[in-house]
């Protein structure tokens, strides 16, 4: 691999698992000094990425994690907002307290405004930076049956995405969207096992489901980090230099529309 990311410094949030593990492993191998952020440290001792432990949903958290990388490590060359998910139970809208929707769009969408806000100043210092926000096809492609708050929170940093691409991309900074459909993580093989749990079904059967539910899969199988890794390294890499303001979906081939 060429080491095109020499004397960047790359933060990951939800750096420790699933898709950003996989990310950050791809900016190191390409030569970056890699930042991962999660609320537990990784249990491997020997990752020769930098951890710093901050719960992302707490604005006093974040704020002391951006001090702490400004000591320790000075400015951010490239971010990539990967932590989202949900805790928000299935059964559509009736099943959705104020609770999951607040719970849903500070996982997916104000964490990430947060970030951008304390790293922002220094890329524009510095007329240079990229950022990545890390969404989901649910963001275009709404499943309502189990994933409405997130779906909701992930269209809504769509929007915040490119809108601020439009802001700051005149002052030399990138900023795109990648939209993964569903990816082979933990975390999606433990909701495929809840899902089986409370439907009574196998979990064969719930994967099937949900992949219906996407209209699909036309490369019949999900992703893997890796798949979904590749293209960031390289939105992230010089090679994209007049990348801006798009989002990128990798679902297979599932999203129907052009
Ligand atoms: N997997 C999929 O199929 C899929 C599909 C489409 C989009 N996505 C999106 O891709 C991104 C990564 O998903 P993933 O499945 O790879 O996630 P994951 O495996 O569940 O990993 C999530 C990461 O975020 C950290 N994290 C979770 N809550 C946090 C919080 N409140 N504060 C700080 N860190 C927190 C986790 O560590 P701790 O638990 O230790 O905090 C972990 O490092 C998310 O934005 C997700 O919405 C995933």
């Amino acid at each position: 691999m060429e080491k095109e990311l020499i004397g960047k410094v790359a933060l990951i949030t939800g750096g420790t698992k699933g898709i950003g593990r996989a990310i950050a492993e791809r900016l190191s191998e390409a030569g970056a000094l890699v930042i991962v952020t999660a609320r537990t440290r990784p249990i491997e001792t020997h990752t020769k990425h930098h951890f710093i432990a901050a719960d992302l949903t707490i604005a006093a958290q974040t704020d002391k994690m951006v001090n702490e990388i400004n000591e320790k490590f000075g400015s951010i060359d490239i971010l990539v907002n990967n932590m989202g998910g949900s805790t928000s139970p299935s059964g559509g809208f009736g099943a959705l307290t104020d609770a999951h929707w607040e719970n849903d769009l500070q996982l997916n969408l104000q964490s990430a405004v947060r970030i951008d806000r304390a790293i922002l100043p220094q890329m524009v210092e510095k007329k240079s930076g990229v950022i990545i926000h890390i969404s989901s096809v649910t963001g275009t492609l709404p499943v309502y049956q189990s994933l409405g708050g997130y779906a909701v929170a992930k269209a809504a940093l769509n929007n915040y995405s490119k809108s601020l691409s439009k802001e700051f991309s005149p002052k030399g900074i990138r900023v795109a969207t990648v939209s993964p459909g569903m990816v082979k993580t933990d975390t999606m093989d433990a909701y495929l096992q809840s899902l089986a749990k409370t439907s009574d079904l196998s979990i064969e059967q719930v994967t099937l489901d949900l992949m219906d539910s996407l209209g699909g899969i036309p490369l019949g199988r999900m992703a893997l980090p890796q798949e979904i890794a590749e293209l960031v390294g390289f939105l992230v890499s010089p090679k994209a230099s007049y990348i801006t303001g798009v989002n990128y979906i990798v679902d297979g081939g599932s999203n129907p529309s052009l």
